[in-house]
């Protein structure tokens, strides 16, 4: 069964990685992308479609084989179901089964049930009962806002009182509906991993694993963001410990949904605390990583439409794609400012330059482009990965592109992939 056209919902760098990916496929007739972005011009079609009706509309009247859904927004508004009504093939989860990240207490409730390790955690509705489950509690504790916040809903408390302020801000409304219900659980000690695992409803196979760099400033200072960087694969991820958290936690996650009438389809991204105990779930997302993306496609060593495809058609081969085993590393660069307040409209000159470079891809994630000119206009606007034969040697390749873009409004940091380079020099 090939697929030769290929919608594709979304606009960032992960959307960009997955068009350019797409685009090598053999057979690979047309790629479109809703809305797109300046850099995704270069390798799809890019499209302004409205709701779920006009997308229909727009893949049955251009016989689009297959939906690529980006984002976690589109899903857990249900438009994978209106596609697969539709009769339109789709990769990506139900709105019910986007609850895996729509709701922090819906994926702990499954957790408990199917004996997946997380963190030991309380769901409260309302307030009184929050404040009493914090007494006798250990400190830091975690307070989440149960529904999406934008990355913003997670608290660390150091304290007690803080803890208390902070269940009294949620229940008052800070997050709007977000934070009608929290989640209050035990702080995990260890570091942190992005796995990826490809889900058909009833099988999964691995999908790659890297690892994040989600505060604004060099040595994780600052404000946390969607991603300042991201490389791949996490090198501390053993083949051991890979099959643990396929064992302990994909697998038992895919088997309980199916059991819970509510199959999951698409790519299930765990966050991951790698304790002293082993692999915990963090959190799941039910789309791919950004940036954690534009590492793993340029690893990809596979045919990514055949793969989507398969999975969106439940029949997944039993054997994981092949990544090549180089390292990648993606810099992001931001507008400044970001994550706060930043200006956009700002001029990107000479990408032409460092996307010539040798293993190098500049992914965009928030450019517009009129001719020849770029322009930024998101917080996040580019994606400078590299492939290397190690994390540092693909950090130098990286930065190197970084280095050759002409745009003084923006800013990246200059330590992504740390961690690794620091267990590889000991
Ligand atoms: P989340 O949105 O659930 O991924 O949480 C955002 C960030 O908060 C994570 O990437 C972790 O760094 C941190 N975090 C969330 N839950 C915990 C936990 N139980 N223990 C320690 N850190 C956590
Ligand atoms: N990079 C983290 C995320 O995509 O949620």
């Amino acid at each position: 069964m090939g697929v030769s056209r290929i919608l594709v919902i979304g606009s960032g760098g992960r959307e960009h990685a997955l068009c350019w990916r797409l685009a090598q496929s053999p057979g690979m007739e047309k790629i479109w992308c809703a809305p797109g972005n300046g850099g995704i011009r270069e390798v799809a079609e890019c499209v302004t479609l409205g709701g779920a009706d006009t997308i229909i509309a727009f893949c049955r009247k251009h016989h689009a084989d297959l939906v690529v859904i980006g984002p976690e927004q589109p899903l857990v508004d249900g438009l994978a179901d209106a596609l697969r009504e539709a009769g339109i093939a789709v990769f990506g989860p139900s709105r019910v089964a986007a609850q895996l990240e729509s709701s922090k207490g819906f994926t702990k409730d499954l957790c408990a049930k199917y004996h997946i390790p997380t963190a030991a955690y309380g769901r409260f509705e309302e307030e009184a009962s929050a404040i009493a489950y914090l007494k006798g509690q250990r400190f830091p504790i975690v307070i989440k806002a149960d529904g999406l916040a934008a990355g913003k809903g997670v608290i660390i408390a150091p304290d007690r009182a803080e803890a208390e302020a902070t269940v009294r801000e949620m229940f008052a409304g800070k997050f709007g509906e977000a934070s009608r219900t929290i989640v209050i659980e035990e702080f995990m000690e260890g570091e942190e991993v992005s796995f990826f695992a490809l889900c058909d409803g009833d099988n999964a196979v691995e999908f790659g694993s890297a690892q994040d760099h989600k505060a604004v400033g060099d040595g994780d200072t600052g404000l946390n963001t969607g991603g300042m960087g991201a490389y791949s694969p996490a090198t501390m991820m053993t083949a051991a410990l890979r099959g643990q958290v396929m064992e302990r936690i994909i697998l038992p996650a895919m088997r309980g949904m199916k059991a819970e009438g509510m199959p999951f389809q698409g790519v299930l991204f765990a966050g991951l605390m790698i304790t002293r105990d082993g692999p915990k779930l963090i959190e799941f997302n039910v789309r791919f990583g950004d940036p954690e993306t534009q590492a793993l496609m340029v690893r990809l060593d596979d045919d990514l439409a055949a793969i989507l495809a398969a999975a969106a058609a439940g029949n997944l081969p039993a054997t994981p794609p092949r990544f090549r085993p180089e390292a990648a590393l993606c810099v992001v660069l931001a507008a400044r400012g970001y994550p706060d307040v930043y200006e956009k409209g700002s001029e990107i000159r000479n990408l032409k330059a460092a996307a010539a470079m040798p293993g190098v891809v500049v992914f965009h994630a928030g450019t517009v482009a009129e001719g020849e000119k770029i322009t930024a206009t998101g917080g996040r606007v580019l994606g400078a990965t590299a492939l290397g034969r190690d994390v540092a040697a693909a950090q130098q390749a990286a930065y190197r592109a970084v280095d050759a873009i002409d745009w003084p409004e923006g800013f990246c940091r200059r330590d992504i992939g740390w961690r690794a380079i620091k267990r590889q020099t000991g």
